[in-house]
C-alpha cells in the first residue's frame, strides 16, 4: 500500500517539501529517493503535521513512536534550515518556480449586496453550509493565512467577506439569487470611496459590466440616481441583466459615448459625484497570466491612445458644475495610464485636489509629481488583490479633509462584527447568469 500510493494523490506543497526537494535529506536523513519514498508515504502525512500542519492530532498508528522519538530533532532541523537560508516562512525554502505565485494567493473577496440581504444572514449562510466564520481579520496576514472552509470579514471594507484563494462561488445559490457579488477588494474601493451618501445624484462614466454600478446602488440604498454610461451594447446588455439580479431600481442606463454627455444639461445639475473606470490596458488584472504580468506590457502606442482617452474622459468628468468628488479608477498598472493622467488633470483643473484617502493603505501612487502619494495603488503582493489604481478628485473649495472624513468614516470605520447569529431564510432561488468584474477593455 505505501509503495503503490500514487505521488500525485498527496498535497503538492508537501511533495515539494518533503521529498522532491529533499527537505528529508537536507534534514540529515540520508535515503535515496526511492527509499525515501517508501520509508516516506505513511509517515510523510505526519511529519507534514509535525512539522508544518496541526500535530499528530490522535493520528499516527505504529510510526507514531518512532516520529514521536525524532519530533524534536524534526523541528530543530526545519528551524535550522530556515536560518541558515535566511528565510522566516516554510513555504520560502521551496525552489523559486515551486512557489506559490502572488496571484494564485489573492483570496476570493465577496461583497455583501446590502440591497438584498446584510452581513450576518449571508454569514449565518455560509456557516450553515459548514465554513467556519473567523471574525474580523486585523491584518492582511491573517487573510494569507485563510485556508479550508475558514472566512473572514475584511479588516478595512464592511460588507467584504473573504474566502480562501480557490474558493469557487459562482454556482452558490445567494450569488445567483444576487445576494453576493464576487468582486476583487481593490474593485470595491471606487465606490467605497465616492461614497455618496443616499439620495445624491451620481455619474457612472463608463459603467459596464456594472459591478461598480450595483457597489454605488447599494451605497445609496436605492435612493437617488445613477447615471450610467457606456458604448458597448453588449456589456450594456449583461448589466442590465447584473443590475436587475442585484435588485438596482435607482439606474439610468444609457448606450452612450460619455464625452458627448453636455455637462450643462440640466438632467445632470444635481450630479455631485462621478465614478470613471475607463477603458485601460488591463495589465493589473489578475485573470491574465502572471508570465504576461509585466513581460506583456502594452505598446507606446497603444498607451498613448488609452491614456488620450483617459485624460479627454476625465477633464470632461470634472466639467460638470455642480461636481464635488469624483474617483478615477483603472486596473492597469502603467504609470502613462495612471499618475500621469492625474496629473496632467489637475494641471488643467486648478479648482480640484486631490483628497488624501485611506492613510494606512500600503500601496502609494509613484512619486512622480507633488502630491502623487495620495494616489493608491494595489497588487497581489501588497494588499493581496489585482493591481489596480485609484486617486480620488475633490473641488477645492470644498472644505473637505473633514466633510470627507465624515463622509468616509461610517464606510470605512471598522464597525463590530457580525457575530450573532440571526434566523432567516436566504433566498437560494438560482437566477441567471452574469459577469463578474471586468475590465481592460
Ligand atoms: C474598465 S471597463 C468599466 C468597468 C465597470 N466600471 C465595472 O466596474 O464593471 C470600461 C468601460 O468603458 C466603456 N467605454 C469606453 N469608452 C467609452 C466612452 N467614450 N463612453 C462611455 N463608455 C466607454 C467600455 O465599453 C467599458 O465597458
Amino acid at each position: 500500500a505505501v509503495v503503490s500510493s500514487s505521488p500525485a494523490s498527496l498535497d503538492s506543497r508537501f511533495r515539494a517539501l518533503i521529498c522532491e526537494e529533499g527537505l528529508l535529506s537536507q534534514l540529515g536523513w540520508a535515503a535515496s529517493r526511492a527509499q525515501c519514498w517508501v520509508l516516506v508515504f505513511p509517515p510523510q502525512v505526519l511529519v507534514y503535521e509535525l512539522l508544518l500542519g496541526k500535530g499528530f492530532r490522535g493520528a499516527g498508528g505504529r510510526w507514531k513512536p518512532l516520529l514521536s522519538r525524532h519530533q524534536a530533532r524534526l523541528k530543530a532541523e526545519l528551524a535550522r534550515l530556515k536560518v541558515r537560508q535566511g528565510v522566516s516562512r516554510n513555504e520560502d525554502l521551496l525552489e523559486v518556480g515551486s512557489r506559490p505565485s502572488p496571484v494564485s494567493q489573492v483570496p476570493r473577496f465577496v461583497r455583501v449586496n446590502t440591497l438584498k440581504t446584510c452581513c450576518g444572514d449571508a454569514i449565518d449562510y455560509f456557516k450553515r453550509q459548514g465554513f467556519s466564520y473567523q471574525g474580523q481579520a486585523s491584518s492582511l496576514e491573517d487573510l494569507r493565512a485563510l485556508k479550508g472552509k475558514h472566512f473572514l470579514l475584511d479588516p478595512l471594507l464592511p460588507e467584504l467577506l473573504v474566502f480562501p484563494a480557490q474558493t469557487d462561488l459562482h454556482e452558490h445559490p445567494l450569488y445567483l439569487a444576487g445576494h453576493l457579488i464576487l468582486q476583487d477588494k481593490a474593485s470595491c474601493l471606487p465606490a467605497t470611496l465616492l461614497a455618496p451618501p443616499p439620495g445624491s445624484h451620481v455619474i457612472d462614466a463608463c459603467a459596464a459590466p456594472g459591478n461598480k454600478t450595483s457597489h454605488l446602488a447599494a451605497l445609496l440604498k436605492n435612493q437617488g440616481k445613477i447615471f450610467a454610461f457606456d458604448l458597448d451594447a453588449k456589456r450594456l446588455a449583461s448589466m442590465a441583466t447584473l443590475l436587475a439580479r442585484a435588485g438596482v431600481s435607482c439606474c439610468d442606463l444609457a448606450e452612450v459615448d460619455f464625452l458627448t454627455v453636455s455637462p450643462t444639461d440640466q438632467r445632470y445639475d444635481r450630479v455631485q459625484y462621478i465614478l470613471l473606470d475607463p477603458s485601460c490596458s488591463g495589465s493589473g488584472m489578475l485573470s491574465r497570466p502572471l508570465e504576461e504580468q509585466g513581460s506583456g506590457t502594452p505598446s507606446q502606442e497603444r498607451l498613448r491612445a488609452l491614456a488620450g482617452f483617459q485624460q479627454r474622459a476625465l477633464c470632461h468628468a470634472l466639467s460638470f458644475p455642480s461636481l464635488r468628488r469624483l474617483v478615477y479608477s483603472t486596473c492597469s498598472l502603467c504609470q502613462e495610464e495612471n499618475e500621469d493622467v492625474v496629473r496632467d488633470a489637475l494641471q488643467q483643473n486648478p479648482g480640484f485636489r486631490l483628497a488624501p484617502v485611506l492613510p494606512s493603505w500600503p500601496h502609494r501612487g509613484l512619486s512622480t509629481f507633488p502630491g502623487a502619494e495620495h494616489c493608491l495603488r494595489a497588487s497581489p503582493e501588497t494588499t493581496l488583490t489585482g493591481g489596480f489604481f485609484i486617486a480620488v478628485f475633490e473641488r477645492a473649495e470644498v472644505p473637505s479633509s473633514a466633510s470627507q472624513a465624515e463622509a468616509l468614516a461610517p464606510e470605512l470605520a471598522p464597525g463590530p462584527a457580525p457575530k450573532r447569529k440571526r434566523r432567516r431564510k436566504a433566498d437560494v432561488q438560482a437566477a441567471g447568469a452574469a459577469a463578474e468584474a471586468a475590465c481592460g477593455k
